[in-house]
């Protein structure tokens, strides 16, 4: 009983889609609205008892000029998380770029998820801050074989579920 297994998991995304605001949601349970720029990467760490699973979490910098690191930061990882702003179609587009990446340079059995952030923006009013669809996305990630959810750092909205699914279907050996 109580048998901790390590896994790394690496957050990569456009420059703003909110990689370390969901890091920061699911870790420490809150939201910035003046989120700082990732320089380089940070680490943080969250134990999810009930799936015996202590998550070592590469949040990445999406700026241009960091993508030559990323390797370091996948090489080993278990888990991807891949995250677009849903109101930025250029994230979307390289949220694809990184998808492809990692098919092609990631861990065999990597087990990845697409999180369409900033969904508070296109939920409410009459919708039109979004740019990207959850029916394209939806598709995208069933035939690439990706996890998908529309997320939201700044209500909460599915981080958790978000990352209780990949740990999930994570391999445990
Ligand atoms: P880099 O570190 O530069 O790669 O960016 P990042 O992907 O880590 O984005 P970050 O978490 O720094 O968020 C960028 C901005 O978007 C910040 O001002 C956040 O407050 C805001 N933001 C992040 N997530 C959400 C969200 O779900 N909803 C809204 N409305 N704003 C968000
Ligand atoms: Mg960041």
């Amino acid at each position: 009983e109580g048998t901790i297994v390590n896994k790394k998991l690496v957050l990569l995304g456009d420059m703003g889609a909110g990689k370390s605001s969901l890091v920061q949601r699911f870790v420490k349970g809150n939201f910035e609205d003046y989120q700082e720029s990732t320089i380089g990467a940070a680490f943080l760490t969250k134990t999810m008892p009930e799936l015996g699973l202590k998550l070592e979490i590469w949040d990445t910098a999406g700026q241009e000029r960091y993508h030559s690191l990323a390797p370091m930061y996948y090489r080993g990882a278990a888990a991807a998380v891949i995250v677009y702003d849903v109101t930025s179609p250029e994230s979307f587009a390289r949220a694809k770029s990184w998808v492809r990446e990692l098919m092609r340079q990631g861990n065999q059995d990597l087990v990845m998820a697409l999180a369409g952030n900033k969904a508070d923006l296109a939920a409410g009013g009459d919708g039109s801050e979004r740019k990207v669809s959850a029916e394209e996305s939806q598709a995208y990630a069933d035939e690439n074989g990706l996890l998908f959810l529309e997320t939201s750092a700044k209500t909460a909205q599915n981080v958790n579920e978000l990352f209780t699914a990949l740990a999930k279907k994570m391999p445990r050996a």
